[in-house]
């Protein structure tokens, strides 16, 4: 059975359940009246009472017969295919969602709960279902006392059968704890060496991603460098899933900042519109201008006017300021380079038009007020809060109005499903607010749409401060690149790698090292919280890093390498060797490695990639205890290879393919020799 024919069999079932339940609770209530009234009943008012009672349980009955029919057979609809991509838990899950409503239909609405059980107590299992204790719990507010680990019993009789479980056993306080079965692992690595890592299937999204977005002629700062690392991650993540991902960057290249800007470059460059303007450093060419203003009156006044020429598209000031944003985006895409992402422009000014119509449509709809001069939009009908700025006094928009044009082009022109701003956590009651405001106005519906503002904390400097320079000026990105490069480069010399490695080898190692653990230092933290910007504790090659990662990588694609046996077509090797994994750390490797698709997911769902890293470092963890204990290659004293045990060198293989897998979506760029 499908997916979607699954579900709304489930849904059914719930739905009926749902009735279930209310019919029980209608009987426990006349069960309390019969208690308390029953002195003061008359013998009429009794029977007629109990002959309710006796109707509704009647009904009960009958719906918990027609509940059993519709789960027969159920337990074959959850069979996998050997060929499937599937997520453990959430296989799992529909297992013992399936369980709990063929054994307490009142409680049918009952959400599976599914974890890993931690590594150390494999003598407990590998997942655990951990609804008894809930259950028991509701019973008990029902008035009806039943021990946890009764309820776990029947849980794990009417759990259909899977090709994923070995067994199933009660323990503790109640918990059903799985065992997975070793033929599916095996099918499973089998699979994934054959095919490649497939992302686990899930319901296909149209989904923009709004990232990175720097403003024009300002220093793109640290917070746009976890924006862009952050965002670029995550559209790698979504991409792998197969959602149809826009990547958005919205550039402050609109405001009234230009007309200053425009009439410094008619004075500076009065050529602009036959060249291009050298402006070698524009944020000192953006202070000019500004002094200027502040000081100069005629400039002022010119520079004013330059606004409405430009929103008027008057075409040399749109010329300048087309010259004035290059400079930018130069800059921008340098650093968009160096970092390998890929992103389309759709700045502020792209939504000009699109701001006059929602200004419109928001007038039309009465949801703007006036408010000395301006107009403002109360984000709901509470009125409370701060409300948006809609249009300033002078007639001009502001970053809401663009906000609330572009959420508008998103959902109504672009057609996503869903919008992910990846903004710093500053800017959180501007996004509650345009998201409450276009629920409001009607342009979201949150039944729909799904919106999230990817938040994410400050990058500190070691002092615990505001990351600065020594000068206590911002850092420059490119500066910030330039010195990781130094110091991979140094690391890479103590190491005495410079004298092994080919200078190409050399450069590519230290790229990945350097912008490698940039990208991950920022990943591997919760975004919600601030960080140290630290090179040495990047640098650092133990514990959760990425040099740590990248070396341990490199180490295990050589095993095959230097294996002496051919393993160039993985498919070949299947064909003659199987995978066995008899030894208990070989074991542990393939189910560690079989968590990929609930992490994936996982991430997703709460678009937060630290679990990703732990992920990482997890597998190389489990794969070092498996190497140690398990020889993939036999020598003799002379080096001489005896006997090579190709089982174990395909979990290398399906250990580098699922760590190369990772890689791709945190932004590591791994290299053959380190
Ligand atoms: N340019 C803004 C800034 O530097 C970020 C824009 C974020 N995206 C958005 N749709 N508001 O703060």
């Amino acid at each position: 059975m499908s997916g979607s024919a699954f579900n709304a069999e489930l849904l059914k079932l719930r739905e009926l359940e749902r009735v279930t339940g209310e019919l029980n609770a209608q009987i426990q209530s006349t069960r309390k009246v019969d208690n308390a009234l029953l002195e003061n009943l008359s013998d009429d008012e009794l029977t007629k009472l109990q002959i309710e009672n006796t109707k509704l349980k009647h009904r009960l009955a009958i719906l918990k017969q027609s509940i059993g029919e519709e789960t027969k057979g159920t337990g074959d609809d959850v069979a996998v295919n050997s060929d499937e991509i599937i997520s453990i838990t959430e296989h799992l899950e529909k297992l013992f969602a399936i369980a709990i409503a063929k054994a307490y239909p009142q409680y049918s609405d009952t959400a599976a709960v599914v974890a890993p059980v931690g590594n150390a107590s494999a003598k407990f299992g590998d997942y655990q279902c951990n609804n008894a204790m809930g259950l028991a719990k509701k019973f008990k507010e029902a008035g009806i006392n039943k021990p946890p680990r009764e309820i776990a019993t029947e849980i794990q009789k009417h759990c259909p059968s899977s090709p994923l479980i070995d067994k199933l056993e009660v323990a503790g306080a109640g918990f059903v704890n799985v065992f997975l079965n070793k033929d599916y692992a095996v099918g499973a690595l089998s699979n994934l060496l054959r095919k490649g890592v497939k992302p686990p299937r899930v319901p296909k999204k149209r989904i923009l991603i709004d990232f990175s977005s720097p403003n024009i002629a300002k220093q793109m700062h640290v917070g746009h460098l976890r924006s862009t690392i952050i965002g670029e991650s995550i559209s790698r993540l979504l991409e792998f899933l197969e959602h149809d991902v826009l990547r958005i960057n919205h550039l402050g290249d609109w405001g009234t900042q230009f007309g200053m800007l425009i009439a410094h470059l008619e004075d500076c460059f009065p050529n602009f519109l036959n060249e291009s303007p050298p402006i070698g450093d524009l944020q000192a060419f953006y202070k000019e201008s500004k002094k200027r203003f502040d000081e100069d009156e005629e400039f002022k006044k010119r520079a004013y006017n330059r606004v409405v020429t430009l929103q008027s598209g008057e075409p040399n000031s749109i010329k300048a300021w087309q010259q004035i944003c290059d400079v930018s985006r130069i800059e921008f895409q340098s650093i968009y380079d160096r970092l390998d992402v890929k992103i389309t422009e759709r700045g502020e000014s792209f939504y000009q038009s699109r701001m006059l119509s929602v200004v419109e449509f928001l007038r039309n709809n009465n949801l703007l007020e006036l408010d000395e001069g301006r107009e403002i939009m109360w984000p709901d009908d509470t009125k409370t809060g701060i409300p948006l700025t809609i249009v300033k006094s002078d007639g001009g928009f502001t970053y809401d109005t663009s906000d609330m044009a572009a959420i508008r082009h998103r959902i109504e022109e672009e057609k996503v499903d869903w919008i992910i701003y990846v903004v710093d956590s500053g800017q959180s009651t501007h996004f509650k607010a345009i998201f409450k405001a276009a629920k409001r106005s009607g342009i979201l519906d949150p039944d729909s749409h799904r919106v999230d503002h990817v938040n994410f904390g400050l990058v500190l400097g070691e002092d615990g401060k505001k990351f600065k320079t020594r000068s206590g000026d911002t850092v420059k990105l490119s500066d910030l690149l330039d010195e990781g490069l130094k110091r991979s480069m140094d690391q890479l010399r103590e190491r005495g790698r410079d004298q092994v490695l080919s200078p190409e080898e050399l450069r590519a190692a230290q790229e990945s090292v350097a912008y490698g653990c940039i990208k991950y230092t920022d990943l591997c933290h919760n975004r919600i919280s601030d960080y140290v910007f630290s090179f040495d504790k990047m640098l650092e090659d133990r514990g959760n890093t990425a040099v740590y990662l990248l070396y341990a990588y490199t180490r295990i694609c050589s095993i095959a390498r230097n294996s002496g046996a051919d393993f160039s077509d993985l498919n070949k090797v299947l064909d003659t060797f199987n995978i066995t994994l008899e030894h208990e750390k070989e074991w542990k490797l393939a189910k560690t490695l079989l968590k990929l698709n609930d992490i994936l997911i996982k991430c997703a769902k709460d678009l937060l990639l630290h679990f990703l890293c732990e992920f990482c470092y997890e597998v190389c963890t489990v794969f070092t205890e498996f190497y140690d204990n398990c020889y993939c290659i036999e020598k003799d004293k002379s080096g001489k290879i005896l006997k090579v045990n190709h089982s174990r060198i395909l979990m290398c293989e399906a250990t580098a393919a699922v760590l190369r897998q990772c890689f791709a979506i945190l932004g590591l760029k791994p290299v053959n020799k380190i």
